[in-house]
């Protein structure tokens, strides 16, 4: 009864066609919810965490009684979690035994550029083929590469992925996508529920052939034909943490959940049954200055909402659905949660959570702008084909759109022809309007990624801090960003 209808929305709350998957699809709420494994470091010294994590094929049953092939960070889907401490560096080892070049990004990390997942930064399989590549502007490794996380930020909800240029669609697709938690002492002194009552929720929407293997248009899409997909890559099953609509057994008590919308192009509009609301206490890129009571969360792709659920109302046995009310059959659905039993639950939620300082842009702020649309592009083969560009250009590794300097408040308008979620490395940003007005329920904190709706126009300031050098801005569907839609600025 929580759910709120929508009338007239666009084709499964995004553009575009779900792909229809070519085997029986199982019942719903079959299965526990999985937690995807907390990584352990291979060694820490006074300063420094460190990790090795290997990408690698790997057989895991994903529907009922079906082997699916994946590339997952150890195999797994979704990767292991790391969990860091604020300023606490990181370093990640990354070897990879797949058969494509690979390249990582952390999405929300404030990193140095040449640790940010450039895309033509690419990790080489470690032994065997010459894996051509059109695009030699990168500092390229075989093997393995070392990513560097400085991690000078707050608590935050952050999440690595692959970032291979062209193919970061297909990539991610097949598993390559983890989270990186950032905890700190603010959000340690907060009464939040932790421990099993902080938990980690990545959803994605995949299909599936006959034969159980995942379905995406084409295996090649250099060499592919686009147009079928060039609205984005939409599926008929929501996985939340690599589970097809899983169920997770609740204490009558509040819950942590970290949101995280990890899907090729899906949007979500999240709602509870039985009047049960989001309480939002944390937005991309850390904790909220307040709470923000939701009784939907609408939720684009790379987008991380941080909330609070009280079940403490619930009886045991009640069951709890948490609907998509954008999305049509199977994709309309995304998981469950059942009251097991009361308990103890010593959590609240503070009125007051985080500082967050406003970014306040001076009256003579530097402005840019970006529009993103449709176009048309170079298709690598010396022809052009229909793809999607920025300020009318295609992305080019080797040229540079904007150079902001370093600790400068800038004012950035980003207008749109269709959806498209875009999200800009290096620091976050506020959201300052849309359409000329006030910012929208879903834009409240310090941001990524931000959810430009058809038609619109969003202001947002940002400062850049810290490290010189070029970064990406982006369309976040991945579908866009393969088929051009990214732009480099380089901080000066
Ligand atoms: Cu989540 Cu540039 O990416
Ligand atoms: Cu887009």
């Amino acid at each position: 009864a929580g759910a709120i209808a929508l009338g007239g929305c666009a084709a499964e709350g995004s553009t575009g066609e779900a792909l229809g998957s070519d085997r029986p699809l199982p019942a719903p709420f079959r299965v526990p919810l999985p937690i995807p494994p907390v990584k352990r470091p291979a060694r820490r010294d006074t300063s420094t965490d460190w990790y090795e994590i290997v990408q690698r094929p790997a057989d895991v049953e994903i529907l009922p009684g079906v082997r699916t092939r994946i590339l997952g960070y150890d195999g797994v889907f979704p990767g292991p979690t790391i969990e860091s401490r604020s300023g606490r560096r990181t370093v990640v080892r990354h070897l990879n035994h797949t058969d494509v070049p690979t390249v990582v990004h952390l999405h929300g990390g404030h990193t140095p550029a040449d640790h940010d997942g450039w895309p033509t930064d690419l990790v080489l399989p470690r032994a065997g083929g010459d894996h051509h590549t059109h695009h030699r502007a990168g500092h390229v490794t075989r093997g393995r590469r070392d990513y560097v996380y400085p991690l000078a930020q707050p608590a935050a909800t952050l999440w690595y992925h692959d970032h291979r240029m062209d193919f970061t669609g297909p990539q991610v697709y097949r598993g390559l996508a983890g989270f990186h938690l950032i905890r700190d002492d603010v959000e340690a002194a907060l009464p939040l529920p932790d421990g099993d009552r902080d938990v980690p929720l990545m959803i994605t929407d995949r299909a599936f052939d006959a034969d159980g293997a995942l379905k995406y248009p084409a295996a090649d899409h250099a060499a592919g034909t686009h147009d079928d997909f060039l609205e984005g890559v939409l599926g008929d099953v929501v996985l939340v943490n690599g589970a097809p609509w899983p169920e997770l057994e609740v204490d009558a008590v509040r819950y942590r959940f970290r949101v995280l919308n990890a899907s090729n192009a899906r949007r979500y509009q999240l709602t509870l049954d039985q009047g049960a609301t989001f309480v939002q206490i944390g937005s991309d890129a850390g904790l909220l200055a307040a709470p923000i009571e939701h009784r939907s969360l609408t939720v684009a792709p790379a987008e991380r909402f941080d909330v609070i659920v009280d079940f403490s109302g619930f009886r045991p046995g009640a069951l709890i659905t948490m609907r998509n009310p954008l999305g049509r059959a199977g994709a309309g659905r995304v998981m469950r949660f059942r009251v097991a039993r009361r308990a103890r639950d010593d959590s609240t939620i503070p009125a007051a959570l985080a500082e967050i300082p406003r970014l306040t842009p001076p009256a003579d702020a530097p402005r840019r702008r970006f529009a993103f649309s449709r176009g048309i592009v170079p298709d690598g083969l010396g022809g052009e084909r229909k793809g999607w560009v920025i300020n009318g250009k295609p992305f080019d590794p080797s040229r540079v759109d904007a150079a902001p300097r370093l600790d400068d408040v800038e004012i950035w308008t980003l207008s749109t022809d269709l959806h498209h979620p875009v999200h800009v490395h290096l620091s976050p940003f506020q959201v300052l309007s849309r359409n000329g007005r006030s910012p929208g329920d879903f834009d409240a904190g310090w941001k990524d990624t931000v959810d430009l709706r058809p038609a619109e126009t969003v202001e947002i300031a940002v400062r850049f801090t810290d490290y010189r050098g070029r970064f990406l801005l982006h369309c976040h569907n991945l579908e866009h960003e393969d088929m051009t839609m990214m732009s480099t600025f380089a901080t000066k």
